[in-house]
């Protein structure tokens, strides 16, 4: 049995098809903070097997500890966050309070309840601006944003933690840029409100719930003058978190802690896309021109970023293999078939 906590939102719910149809069981722990229990019924449907889901709230000790004991669970997944870089900047406490503070109370009841393995969500934005690329795995570590710092406590914490107690299996995995959606059109992201994220920006353009999209500077040292980023379909981010997961549990067979610490790899295709590169291949998948203007740098951004994803393909037996097409499609049939996400 996993436990994933925060299974309800993107991420979480394509991982749980995965680990379902890997023939897991699974037990969601979410507040539903920024998702909603329909898209747990669609993981259902997409899998034909069932999961348990309990509401519980991170902070709350008590609640992971009944979680943990109620589902039996060997393991944890836990993508429980906030993760807007904005709305960190403007409200720093709330990232410090619902990531740091949820993941110190969750490792406390593991410790609690005996269980031992921790797939964790860190990010790319941990290495902040890149001295070199691609960014691998040593590449320094200094995030830009409170959202980031939030990532990078958590990973302190959790090499701490693991340092301490060799018992512990933790993967920490780093995701570039998340997007697309199951091929089934049956979950995807559903941001609320405005996107802050460029695909589900592009798709509601795609789709008529908003007029053109902002691209934010042309002017940045990149082929096209554009942002480059590396661009991961969420299926392949899903089944990177089972590679993990299973390297754990054979090292905890083992009785070996063979990643030296904790596991920690890059997740991403390790090649880069320019704003318009996606914003040409979104017009391919849907088939209608995507109305853009150029407009001025967003505050913080940075011109090029993407990942060496050799340590992944060599520790876990990891890598990407849905291209860009794969990922526009997805997002394409996802967003024309839930306009109004899982609210339509
Ligand atoms: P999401 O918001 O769709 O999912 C997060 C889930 O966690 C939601 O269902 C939310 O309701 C739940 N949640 C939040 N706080 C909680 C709490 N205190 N207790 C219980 N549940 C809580 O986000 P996502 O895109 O699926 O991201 C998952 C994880 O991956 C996050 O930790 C995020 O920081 C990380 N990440 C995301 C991206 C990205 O671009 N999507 C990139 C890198 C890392
Ligand atoms: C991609 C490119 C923008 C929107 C963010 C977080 C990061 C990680 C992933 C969680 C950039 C351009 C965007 C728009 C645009 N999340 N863009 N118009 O900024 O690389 O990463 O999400 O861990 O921490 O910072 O992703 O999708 O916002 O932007 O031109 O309306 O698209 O300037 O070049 P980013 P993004």
């Amino acid at each position: 049995m996993i436990l994933v906590t925060g299974g309800a939102g993107y991420i979480g719910t394509h991982t749980c098809v995965e680990l379902l149809n890997a023939g897991y069981a699974v037990t969601v722990f979410d507040n539903f903070c920024n998702s909603n229990p329909e898209s747990l019924k669609r993981v259902e449907r997409i899998t034909g097997k069932k999961l348990q889901w309990i509401r519980g709230d991170c902070r709350n000790r008590d609640e992971l500890i009944a979680a943990l004991k109620q589902s039996g669970a060997s393991a944890v997944i836990h993508f429980a966050g906030l993760k807007a870089v904005g709305e960190s900047v403007e409200h720093p406490l709330w990232y410090y309070d619902n990531n740091v503070i949820g993941t110190l109370r969750l490792l406390e009841a593991m410790q609690e309840c005996g269980v031992r393995i921790l797939v964790f969500s860190s990010s790319a934005t941990v290495y902040g601006d890149p001295h070199r690329l691609p960014l691998a795995e040593d590449h320094p570590l200094s995030p830009t944003s409170p959202y980031g710092r939030s990532k990078l406590m958590i990973e302190e914490i959790l090499r701490d933690v693991q340092h301490s107690d060799q018992s512990f299996q933790m993967g920490i995995l780093r995701y570039f840029n998340p997007v697309g959606a199951h091929p089934s059109g049956l979950i995807g992201e559903d941001p609320q409100g405005i996107p802050n994220n460029l695909m589900p920006f592009v798709a509601q353009v795609a789709v008529g719930r908003r007029e053109a999209l902002n691209v934010w500077g042309n002017d940045y040292p990149t082929p096209d003058g554009t942002g480059v980023r590396d661009y991961i379909h969420v299926v392949d981010l899903a089944l990177g978190h089972l590679k993990a997961l299973e390297a754990l549990q054979a090292a905890q067979r083992a009785q070996t802690s063979p990643f030296s610490g904790c596991l920690t790899v890059n997740l991403g295709t390790g090649r880069g896309y320019s704003v318009l590169d996606v914003v040409n291949a979104y017009e391919q998948a849907c088939g209608r021109p995507i109305p853009y203007q150029v407009a001025p740098r967003r505050p913080g951004d940075i011109a090029c970023f993407y990942a060496d994803p050799q340590q992944a393909k060599t520790l876990i037996g990891w890598q990407a293999n849905l291209d860009l097409n794969a990922m526009c499609a997805s997002s394409w049939h996802w967003q024309s078939t839930n306009p109004n996400g899982y609210h339509t």
